[in-house]
């Protein structure tokens, strides 16, 4: 049983739906579970707002916690659809198991969700572009600082109004120094320090021009791994190539999506490592003709030009470009207007 505490006033009047920054708005309600005495307790959902934890709770000490990142979409007909949701739901459990975590109940999730986007439906508006960005979270809420797994934790959901990630081109530093992700560690799991551990280096980068690095692996710095907020595309000639996911690669939905579009449409592609040297020769030769990032936050983003070694290579302007392609394809399925061939969209009713 949900218990559903409506919140006595909705902030939707004063907020602009045409001027979104992304993660900065959040809907009328949200989801908070609790866990403790070894079981998920009654999901609540209620006015989105502060939450108190004591100041020694684990996840201030030790970042024990997780997220996914999910959209929801209103079609023509103001019916409410997500994207692929059962691959998020067992992915926030893969990467709280590798956090110690306590799985999180598979219909505890879809109902407490749906209830949720029922509730704040007005805030998913129609068109692309325009989603309801759903941020489900898991932190270790225990008071104490001994550093160990957490035995109390809260599961909660917010949702944010969102149009684009980013809101100008971006560029992209290809990793010389700073690693994000080890062998044997936590880098396919989405780890809230995964993402924290980034901003140092992403900091730095900015400073010379670029939007986001392309983390290279921590051994050699010579294979090119994922973008952290997104997974990475390559098209050399027409061949469209992508690194393997592994332990320290997240295993996206929007990647995976991406690959299966690229055989149904007779695209040439190729999962396998991708090398520095390789793709800094095929940009010297015009050879690459493009690179893109996909994501759920982003969808599918064109990268406009890379920086190496002090150098910046800056990527031909495409008509055909795959990153069009991809992203018109998915946003047909997301948004109810394409046929849903491989079962992707889930109706919320
Ligand atoms: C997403 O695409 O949903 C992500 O989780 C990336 C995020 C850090 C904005």
């Amino acid at each position: 049983m949900i218990d559903i505490q409506k919140s006595p006033n909705s902030k939707l009047s004063q907020t602009n739906f045409d001027n979104l920054v992304f993660g900065q708005v959040f809907s009328d309600h949200m989801m908070e579970c609790d866990y403790k005495d070894g079981a998920w307790q009654n999901p609540v959902i209620k006015p989105y707002g502060p939450i108190t934890l004591q100041p020694s709770a684990r996840v201030f000490h030790y970042g024990q916690a997780v997220f996914e990142g999910m959209k929801a979409y209103k079609d023509k007909e103001d019916k409410i659809w997500l994207f692929r949701p059962d691959q998020n739901f067992e992915r926030i459990n893969k990467s709280s198991e590798r956090l110690a975590i306590p799985e999180f109940p598979k219909d505890y999730f879809f109902n407490a969700l749906e209830e949720l986007l029922k509730l704040d439906k007005d805030w998913i508006k129609q068109g692309f572009g325009n989603s309801l960005y759903i941020r489900p979270f898991v932190i270790a809420s225990e008071a104490g600082v001994s550093a160990s797994a957490a035995k109390e934790y809260k599961f909660m959901i917010i949702c944010s109004p969102a149009q684009a990630y980013y809101s100008g081109e971006v560029r992209v530093k290809f990793s010389e120094k700073f690693s994000r992700a080890a062998d044997g560690g936590v880098g396919y799991a989405k780890a809230a320090g995964n993402y924290g551990a980034q901003f140092y280096p992403t900091n730095l980068a900015k400073e010379e021009g670029f939007q986001q690095i392309i983390w290279t692996d921590a051994n050699s710095h010579e294979y090119l791994e994922e973008a952290g907020t997104m997974n990475i595309f390559f098209r050399i000639g027409d061949k469209l190539v992508t690194a393997p996911t592994n332990d320290r690669i997240l295993d996206g939905v929007t990647r995976k999506s991406v690959l299966t579009l690229a055989e149904e449409f007779n695209i040439d592609t190729e999962v396998r490592r991708v090398s520095v040297k390789e793709i800094v020769e095929a940009a010297e030769k015009g050879e690459l003709k493009e690179m893109f990032g996909s994501g759920t936050a982003t969808v599918i983003n064109p990268i406009v030009g890379f920086g190496y070694k002090g150098k910046k290579y800056e990527l031909p302007k495409m008509e055909d470009s795959y990153a069009k392609f991809f992203k018109d394809k998915l946003m047909k399925i997301q948004y109810n207007e394409a046929e849903d061939k491989f079962g992707w969209r889930y109706e919320v009713k």
